[in-house]
């Protein structure tokens, strides 16, 4: 070891430190009634691309007006601190459990909207865009020509035709955000367009949501500089309504509306899964923890047992995904929603 070089000095932070490192004095947010919707979408601007996304998603529906369509969202928000944005606050999600489920949604017969964070993972092309090979680890050279190599020929064809199939039918609609207030016009937008599906719309809300953000009104037009206010950033971050309720009271009455919970203490996910349901009276809250969120989900609905579902360390090893045990257990309720919504299944 080099006795010359030296660690500089370390302040360890106290526990007091940590704990006031964010301010926890506002008090437990209620869900979101019609003033708070207007306060919100009155007053931060909706994207520019929006009409054209909404005509897109009215066709899509049209099209799909005989069959089940879920609306899949995938991937973290983003809280931008400057207009012109440099700086953003993210939320933890790679799209792999909205990505991965879309695929089991289209080959149990669904047709997808898969509002997706913006270059996060999608479906079928997950297999080969965010992986620990870089795409040309899959291909080969032979006679001057690019080829996939043989290795993977199987499993890419297999891959490639359910893409195709899913192209051919038109039964994919891939929808972008990045922000948050990006993705709140949308998916606000977006469940009334799916309004007319009534029972056989199904909202699957997998995407990490921003708690809070920094409204419009407050947002800096440039790059925040470092020596502008002192040494110190201090940020001063509202909550985010939480439309849950409106989705289900009001954005999308009749559809089955399905939310994650996410946390990482293991004491606490069943109580916030059950809240969450207590809160916004929807069909199913899907529970899981971050560390395991993989192998294992539980399942928390009105008037029923709390469910787990788990991967078997053979199902595991053998690179199964828990989205194929979850997808069929989603349809199962799917149907039974629809029949008790007096539609036919
Ligand atoms: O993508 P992966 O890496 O595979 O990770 C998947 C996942 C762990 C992110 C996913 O399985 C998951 O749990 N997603 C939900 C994360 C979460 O707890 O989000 P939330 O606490 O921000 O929101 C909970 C639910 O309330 C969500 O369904 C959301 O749509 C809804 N919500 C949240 C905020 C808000 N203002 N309004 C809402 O309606």
């Amino acid at each position: 070891m080099d006795s010359h070089i030296k660690s500089p000095p370390t302040r360890r932070l106290s526990t007091g430190e940590r704990e006031n490192a964010i301010d926890r004095t506002i008090p437990l947010f209620p869900p979101a009634i019609e003033i708070d919707e207007h306060n919100y979408f009155d007053n931060n601007e909706p994207p520019e691309y929006l009409e054209d996304m909404i005509r897109g998603a009215q066709e899509f529906v049209s099209f799909h007006k005989n069959d089940r369509v879920v609306l899949v969202t995938s991937g973290g928000t983003t809280v931008p601190l400057e207009n012109q944005t440099v700086r953003f606050i993210d939320n933890f999600s790679a799209g792999t459990r909205g990505a991965t489920s879309a695929e089991y949604f289209l080959e149990n017969g669904y047709a997808v909207i898969f509002l997706h964070r913006q270059f996060s993972l999608l479906p079928y092309s997950r297999h080969y865009s965010h992986s620990t090979n870089c795409f040309l680890d899959f291909m080969d050279e032979k006679d001057g020509k690019v080829l996939v190599d043989p290795k993977y020929q199987e499993e890419m064809l297999s891959v490639l035709r359910k893409y195709q199939t899913a192209k051919e039918k038109n039964l994919l609609l891939l929808l972008p955000f990045t922000t948050i207030n990006q993705y709140l016009h949308t998916l606000r937008a977006l469940s009334v367009a799916l309004q007319p599906l009534k029972s056989r719309a199904l909202f699957y809300l997998a995407a990490a949501v921003s708690d809070f953000f920094v409204p419009l009104h407050r947002i800096p037009e440039h790059k925040i500089q470092s020596k502008a206010g002192g040494n110190k950033l201090v940020m001063n971050l509202d909550p985010v309504p939480k439309f849950l309720n409106r989705l289900v009271d009001k954005w999308a009455p009749g559809a089955m509306i399905i939310s994650f919970k996410l946390e990482t203490d293991s004491s606490i996910l069943l109580s916030k899964a059950k809240q969450a349901l207590e809160r916004y009276s929807h069909q199913l809250v899907i529970g899981n923890l971050l560390q395991t969120r993989k192998r294992e989900v539980v399942f928390v609905e009105p008037n029923a047992p709390v469910l787990w579902i788990r991967l078997t360390p053979k199902q595991e090893a053998a690179g199964i995904d828990i989205e194929s045990l979850i997808i069929p257990a989603v349809l199962e309720r799917h149907s039974a929603w629809i029949r008790e919504s007096g539609g036919s299944v």
